[in-house]
């Protein structure tokens, strides 16, 4: 498959990469200031009373720093970390298991908590309200339930589809912090801080471009990074400047607002394929050979911000804004979605 700049699927070198850059201390996450001051400030209080932090919910769409977040909570506190994720716990047992092996002040980490199962997620409600956690022993007539105290412990559930969460759960949690698109300023300002810990050179205008067209994400901002300086050491001299990361970007068909391929095939397809009528996920994914699932959490978020994508109850429509970035005109401007193509 062709390797994407824009995709959820990491691989074990894309992994190895993002934890070298990984910030591992409060001080050294860029941006997300209300979310800095807040965390640090509970953490502190936290850390003054001597007691666990309360439960902390952190969403957004991927590669905004969530994972990244969590571990420096669990550094700040000066605690362990356990780490698991929704979909792995499959049975209460698992959860169970991993919740009796904490240690007190520690954090849990569940990754994509909106895909918890539904007996798992109601052994956790006592687990994060009491500290307590009741299982069944046996079955049929002799099944008894037994209550063990846990340690008092911090959950931290990460999630980039925060609607998918049931109120229960949402309820439970004491800190809800939600991340947002980075500013170009903030992602300027990350490339710089990878390029010298990948010993790259990378001057103002170089990474200024990088972060411009990063789609607001702190992951895409690395890894266009590391793609521009294969491309500056093999077609230059290494070394990264403006027209340097021009170059490069453009040959990896990232344009000028950070869009990819997939990006332009979606706006195309609504406006040459559909002729701008609103168009369902499931018809758009299948017109373009995607799950629907990456269209709807990876691509869409952005192409919202971005102005170039409305969701209207009948589907999905291209702007104005897309119609010009596609280059493709519109009979009557100003009509979103409604225009016919000449
Ligand atoms: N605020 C930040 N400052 C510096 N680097 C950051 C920041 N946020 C994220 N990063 C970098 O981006 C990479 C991706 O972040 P992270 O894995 O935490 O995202 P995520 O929100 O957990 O994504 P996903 O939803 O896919 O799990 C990290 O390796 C880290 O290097
Ligand atoms: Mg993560």
């Amino acid at each position: 498959m062709e390797e994407r700049l824009i995709t959820t699927n990491l691989t074990d070198e894309d992994r190895d990469y993002e934890r070298t850059l990984r910030p591992r201390w409060l001080s050294e996450f860029v941006g997300q200031n209300q979310v800095k001051d807040s965390l640090g400030l509970f953490i502190e209080a936290a850390k003054g009373r001597g007691e666990a932090l309360d439960h902390v919910l952190l969403s957004g769409p991927p590669g905004l720093g969530k994972t990244t977040l969590a571990s420096i909570i669990a550094s700040e506190l000066g605690v362990g970390m356990k780490v698991t994720s929704g979909p792995a716990l499959e049975r209460a047992g698992d959860l169970a298991a991993i919740l009796t092996n904490l240690q007190p002040g520690d954090v849990l980490f569940i990754d994509e908590i909106h895909r918890l199962n539904r007996s798992v997620e109601e052994i956790l409600y006592p687990g994060m309200e009491d500290f307590e956690l009741d299982i069944m022993i046996g079955k049929g007539p002799s099944a008894r339930s037994i209550r063990l105290e846990l340690p008092k412990f911090t959950l931290i559930g990460a999630t980039t589809r925060s609607g998918l969460i049931t109120s229960p759960l949402r309820d439970r949690f004491g800190v809800n912090c939600r991340l947002d698109y980075y500013q170009v300023e903030d992602l300027h300002r990350i490339v710089h801080r990878s390029a010298r810990i990948l010993n790259v050179v990378v001057d103002e205008g170089g990474s200024f471009e990088i972060g411009r067209r990063s789609r607001g994400t702190p992951r895409i901002a690395n890894r266009l990074l590391k793609r521009v300086r294969d491309y500056a050491q093999v077609k230059g001299d290494g070394r990264i400047d403006r027209e340097a990361a021009e170059v490069a970007l453009a040959f990896l068909e990232v344009d000028e607002d950070g869009l990819d391929k997939l990006d332009r095939d979606i706006l195309r397809t609504l406006i040459v394929k559909f002729s701008g009528a609103p168009v369902g996920l499931n018809t758009l994914a299948a017109a373009l050979g995607e799950e629907p699932e990456t269209i709807e959490e990876v691509y869409e978020p952005y192409l919202l911000q971005l102005g170039f994508l409305q969701r209207t109850p009948r589907g999905r429509v291209a702007t104005e804004r897309a119609y010009r970035h596609i280059n493709v005109e519109l009979v009557e401007p100003g009509i979103a979605g409604e225009g016919k193509l000449l």
